[in-house]
């Protein structure tokens, strides 16, 4: 899949975000190393806390069916009807859980639209990271 297809699917999977309380809708698509492709939106709550977001949505499902080797995720976000104007960049919680799987080099494209995004590596969004090496 090009770099574009996955932020066009990131952008459809934005479609399915449940965020009535923030009205903030984000979409992710993870790109395994075998090549499928999960997506997921955030899921909010009425009690706030249980809120998970659409990256983490994506990993569950995808570790769920066995899978756990990644080498991209694109994430989009903006408020509910708008364009979005500033990337969406993923929070600590999920950069965390990226790093269980995906580790340094996880590929993390943060995307306005299918033309304009930029590329890091979770390694530079979570330098230093506490991984499963850790407990080794
Ligand atoms: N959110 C995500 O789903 N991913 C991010 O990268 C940033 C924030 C969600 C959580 C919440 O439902 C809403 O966006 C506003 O914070």
């Amino acid at each position: 899949m090009t770099t574009q297809e996955l932020i066009r699917t990131a952008f459809a999977a934005r479609e399915k975000a449940y965020a009535p309380y923030s009205r903030f809708t984000v979409g992710a698509a993870l790109e395994a190393k075998d090549g499928r492709v999960f997506t997921g939106c955030n899921i909010e709550s009425a009690t706030y806390t249980p809120t998970c977001c659409a990256e983490r949505t994506a990993l569950v499902k995808a570790v769920s069916e066995g899978v756990r080797e990644f080498s991209r995720i694109a994430i989009v976000g903006a408020a509910q009807g708008k364009v979005n104007t500033l990337v969406t960049s993923p929070c600590g919680v999920c950069r965390q859980f990226l790093y269980e799987f995906g580790g340094d080099g996880l590929e993390v494209i943060l995307a306005r639209s299918e033309e304009d995004y930029i590329t890091m590596t979770l390694g530079q969004l979570l330098p230093i990271g506490f991984g499963p090496a850790n407990l080794e």
